[in-house]
């Protein structure tokens, strides 16, 4: 796989997804401390932090580089706020499988704007940056996510019983894992 960022940025004309800048850390640190985005994605900080947004967007200009995955703020076209972050992390490189993960800032929920994300990304993903198999995992017990995968035109496949854990809720976590491959999707 090959990993270039898209010039010109990805847009469906209402979201736009572009690389990340350290314009952004205000935004990501806002968004960050809200409860939901903590609750489902465990693994970032909580308090969440400006220096921890900073860290955030320098990784990922080092893993964009190092070929681990593309990164993204998704930004409302219109205004060119941003709304969320949308990431594609490189599984298995020869094996050209990834898997996307997201989050939209709580006042921009509800609009649809996660499921546009998805899909651009996971579009670019195959046409452009070779993917073969998209995967996208969600805590079984978060409904939005499950929803976004499904509007996105991913398949559910199964679930990862007890293969997470949850360190703030002290529980192992149930993964839903879908997936997209190259001619799927809308
Ligand atoms: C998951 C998340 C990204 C969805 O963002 P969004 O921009 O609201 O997504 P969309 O508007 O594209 O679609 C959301 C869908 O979920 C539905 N939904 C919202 N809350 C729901 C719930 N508790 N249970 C079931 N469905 C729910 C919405 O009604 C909508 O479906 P619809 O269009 O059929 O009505 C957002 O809620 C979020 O950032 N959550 C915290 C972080 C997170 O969970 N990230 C994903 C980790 S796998």
């Amino acid at each position: 796989m090959e990993l270039q960022p898209p010039d010109p940025p990805l847009s469906d004309g209402v979201v736009t997804l572009r690389q990340w800048t350290l314009d952004d850390v205000p935004a990501i640190a806002a968004a960050c401390a809200d409860q939901e985005i903590a609750r489902w994605i465990h693994q970032l900080p909580s308090p969440y932090r400006e220096s921890d947004a900073r860290e955030y967007v320098l990784s990922t200009e080092a893993a964009w580089r190092d070929c681990l995955g593309a990164f993204f703020a998704v930004v409302e076209h219109a205004s060119g706020a941003v709304v969320g972050s949308i990431a594609m992390h490189v599984l298995d490189r020869e094996l050209a499988n990834v898997e996307v993960g997201y989050w939209t800032a709580a006042p921009a929920r509800g609009r649809g704007l996660t499921t546009r994300a998805v899909r651009l990304l996971s579009g670019w993903a195959v046409d452009e940056a070779g993917a073969k198999r998209v995967q996208l995992r969600a805590d079984v017990r978060n409904g939005a996510s499950l929803r976004v995968a499904e509007k996105a035109g991913f398949t559910r496949e199964g679930t990862l019983r007890a293969s997470g854990f949850n360190n703030r809720e002290d529980r192992r976590v149930d993964y839903a894992v879908f997936s997209l491959l190259p001619g799927e999707g809308s």
